[in-house]
């Protein structure tokens, strides 16, 4: 999330810095929808568990499906779906300690998991519960405590269509969340979005849609869309419903060094790169080599322009040799 002012005052009066707030587009909330249901078409029941003004749901209500939500926080007095006040991952955990069988009858969880991060009031009072209880995937945001919750707590063959933050893709820090999902989720639809999705309510984050289904047998091609340089073009290729479809191995650096990072649209040329020895390893003492620093990262995705960083090697028998970076 870009960083502006300490306090962002929503309409309805709320801080969207300590609620996590920022409401979906509702092109988003149309393209969840009709995506997540024509991969189960005999799905019907539905949880969004941070639910705020039911932007996600709302679809799902007019269809008829039994639709149920959570929020930490009351937005409105009527809700159109079954709503609780209550904290997801509150219920997550107590839910986790009471039962054998974690997993819940929902064919649908439709989620934009709240924004905050580690500075933030939730995570710091709730740190020796969070910490305990999430060990396998770090507790440095929620979203990722989200998203993990959901996961989690979702049944076999159920679709889980999210608008997230997309660190969890490259992140090292959320190398086990990847890995988790690898494991053990089909991978659907995995759009970036622009990063001026959420500008008119004061955010400059990087965020995606994914649309996920437990188990790693229901794995088709995955519908891709590398980030768009705005708005405007992201929503008309959603209207149109144009995007390209991959391989799932297409978009996983397969290296162990590279800890499964998942990659949108980067070529193979780029991507065969990576079978090579990491210039680290090639040049450890960069005083010797002095642009050992910048090159060991290579190839570095600008990701918000959507280019690279143009590196011109030469590759011998045994080794590979940099000419020029720019
Ligand atoms: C990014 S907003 C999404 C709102 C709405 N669902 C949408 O998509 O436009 C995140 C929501 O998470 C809620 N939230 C934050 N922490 C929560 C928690 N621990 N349990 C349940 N909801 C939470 C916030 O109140 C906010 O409504």
């Amino acid at each position: 999330m870009g960083r502006h002012a300490k306090t962002v005052i929503s309409s309805d009066g709320f801080d969207r810095r300590r609620t996590g707030y920022y409401s979906t587009p509702k092109p988003i909330a149309n393209y969840l929808f009709e995506n997540m249901t024509s991969l189960l078409p005999q799905g019907k029941k539905v949880l969004d568990p941070c639910v705020g003004k039911e932007e996600l749901i709302e679809a799902f209500v007019k269809k008829g499906f039994d639709t149920n939500s959570f929020d930490i926080h009351r937005y409105k007095s009527e809700y159109l779906s079954n709503f609780r006040e209550i904290d997801f991952l509150r219920f997550y955990l107590d839910h986790k300690t009471a039962v054998e069988d974690l997993n819940l009858d929902y064919d649908f969880y439709i989620a934009n998991p709240p924004y905050n991060c580690h500075e933030d009031d939730y995570i710091k009072s709730h740190k020796l519960a969070l910490e305990k209880n999430f060990q396998s995937i770090g507790t440095l945001n929620m979203y990722s405590m989200f998203l993990y919750s959901i996961l989690d707590l979702a049944k076999e063959g159920a679709i889980i269509g999210l608008i997230t933050m997309d660190s969890f893709l490259t992140s090292f820090y959320h190398f086990r969340l990847r890995k988790y999902i690898l494991e053990n989720f089909s991978i659907h639809h995995l759009l970036l979005c622009p990063t001026d999705l959420f500008a008119d309510q004061d955010a400059d984050v990087r965020t995606c849609i994914l649309i996920l289904q437990k188990g790693i047998q229901y794995q088709k091609k995955v519908i891709l869309n590398n980030r768009d340089a705005n708005q405007k073009i992201f929503f008309e290729k959603i209207g149109q419903n144009s995007f390209k479809e991959a391989d799932v191995n297409e978009i996983i650096l397969q290296d162990p060094k590279d800890h499964f990072e998942i990659v949108v649209d980067v070529p193979e040329e780029i991507r065969s790169l990576f079978k090579y020895k990491r210039l680290g390893e090639l040049f450890p003492a960069s005083q010797e080599f002095p642009q050992a620093t910048i090159l060991s990262t290579y190839p570095k995705i600008d990701r918000k322009h959507s280019t690279f960083l143009s590196i011109k090697i030469r590759e011998t028998e045994n080794s590979i040799r940099i000419l020029t970076v720019s």
